[in-house]
């Protein structure tokens, strides 16, 4: 693939570069630009000389311009799905339908670009307010820094930049290192849908030099980032000012109480998937599982049963769901963690072992609750299962995480599933879903180190918008 940089619409020639490799090959997918400090100065420079065009383009020609990019997406859509699984190793079925939903975010935004409305106040409910009409609109900031991750390299780049646009800011974004050339390609396409120069910008690089470029510089109002706690704590200590959301990481839990002992043939395909779905490196992913004692063992054994029918291979394979993690010392930590918990008394009912450049769906049971692929965010095809007495033992333990992104309850008692979705401290409950479940217009946020502010669409927009109020005082 060729070498890019993709400043004020078009691509640049790059001071530096440096190869990105396809996980699961280890073959050189291309040369993309390990962006200078100054290459970055230069994206943003276009970037804010671009958003007077954009604070002043109607509403309609922004939603216009976001249809026609789904558009190109959707007859692009299985050469986008082949970058995607090349470039993270993310299997062809899983590829295809993060671009499915890439279009819907797309569209999602250019819905929601008409539709940003403020509210009326009424003055007079003051002493002293009276004679007055005040009401508020949203204005967009300017330019957003998104620094984007490896695993949805699509998809959620689309979240940050669809909003931007459907709010009229522009934007710089930060692939990640492994994954640029999905970036890339939406910045390509937005810009063949009418975008003007330099509302969007990719530069690719070191996450961490670059990213600093963002914190020191003030012509950016907002960074939107998702990817570690540690890096997002970060971020969050050093932006001063500038407005920040942070979509983190989770160790995600799921209880299945005994009153879904009958349906359990229809739970464990999902909660499998939901556990081992591009091995398990979604920050939603299925890490704990509490079980009612009473049907623990059943549910064990069915999901073990169908956690070894997962096929493991060639992610353009499309039967593959388990293939090669990102890289190699991801596989090596995660080894290191499944070690740490077998050496504390954790038994492995399946997996636990390395395979080519990935980790054999794994699932544990006896973990220690402060093992690491309990209490920390295992980001691999890893899951435990314990059981729980009932749904207090079990909201207890769910609750027992320094996380708390997206949290799934099985059961057929309505009670208790509402007990259990306000007990809960995560920012989305699932009932009757595991928590791997994210619909892209939905609220998306996380409490604890899970994340500050909210991404889906709409929510995104407001969190990339300044409200200002103004008052019309007819009686002067
Ligand atoms: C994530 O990993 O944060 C995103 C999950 C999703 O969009 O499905």
């Amino acid at each position: 693939m060729k070498s890019c940089l993709f400043i004020n619409g078009e691509e640049k020639v790059p001071t530096n570069t440096y190869v990105v490799y396809n996980p699961h090959t280890g073959e050189v997918i291309g040369e993309v630009a390990d962006s200078t400090e100054e290459e970055m100065r230069t994206a943003i420079e276009a970037a804010s000389r671009a958003f007077y065009n954009m604070k002043t383009l109607p509403s309609w020609k922004r939603a216009d311009i976001l249809y026609k990019a789904a558009s190109l997406l959707e007859q692009e859509k299985e050469e986008v799905a082949s970058i995607i699984t090349k470039e993270a190793s993310k299997p062809i079925s899983a590829a295809r339908v993060e671009v499915e939903r890439s279009i819907q975010t797309l569209q999602f935004s250019a819905e929601e670009a008409k539709r940003i409305g403020g509210e009326y106040i009424p003055l007079d409910a003051a002493k002293g307010g009276e004679g007055r009409d005040a009401y508020t609109i949203y204005e967009p900031l300017g330019v957003i820094g998104a620094i984007t991750p490896f695993n949805f390299p699509l998809n959620l780049t689309v979240h940050k930049v669809g909003p931007a646009i459907a709010a009229g800011n522009t934007i710089v974004v930060k692939p990640a290192e492994q994954t640029p050339y999905s970036s890339l390609k939406l910045a390509e396409i937005l810009t063949r849908a009418g975008l003007p120069k330099g509302a969007i910008n990719v530069v690719p690089g070191d996450g961490p030099r670059l990213g600093k470029v963002f914190l020191e510089d003030e012509r950016i109002k907002k960074i939107s980032f998702t990817g570690s706690p540690s890096v997002g704590k970060l971020i969050k200590s050093q932006a001063g000012l500038k407005k920040v959301t942070l979509e983190l990481g989770s160790n995600s839990a799921l209880y299945i109480d005994e009153s879904v002992k009958e349906q359990l043939s229809k739970i464990v395909p999902k909660a499998v998937i939901g556990a081992f779905s591009y091995n398990g490196q979604v920050c939603i992913s299925t890490q704990r599982i509490y079980v009612h004692q009473r049907i623990a063992q059943e549910f064990i054994d069915l999901f073990v049963k169908e956690t070894k029918n997962l096929s493991f291979g060639d992610p353009f394979d499309e039967k593959t769901v388990v293939t090669s993690l990102i890289n190699k010392k991801s596989q090596k930590r995660i080894m290191e963690w499944i070690d740490e918990a077998v050496n504390r008394g954790a038994k492995v009912l399946t997996g636990g072992v390395e395979i080519g450049n990935g980790i054999a769906p794994t699932v544990l049971t006896n973990v220690p609750a402060d093992c690491k692929v309990s209490c920390q965010e295992v980001f691999g095809p890893l899951v435990i299962i314990e059981e729980v007495e009932n749904e207090k033992d079990a909201l207890k333990k769910m609750n027992n995480s320094e996380f708390g992104l997206n949290a799934g309850v099985f059961t057929n008692r309505l009670n208790q599933a509402i007990e259990m979705a306000h007990g809960l401290e995560v920012g989305q409950v699932f009932i009757n879903d595991v928590p791997t479940t994210r619909f892209d217009h939905m609220p998306y946020g996380g409490v604890k180190s899970s994340g500050y502010g909210y991404e889906g669409v709409k929510y995104a927009i407001r969190e990339m918008m300044q409200m200002k109020m103004i008052s019309l005082n007819y009686k002067i």
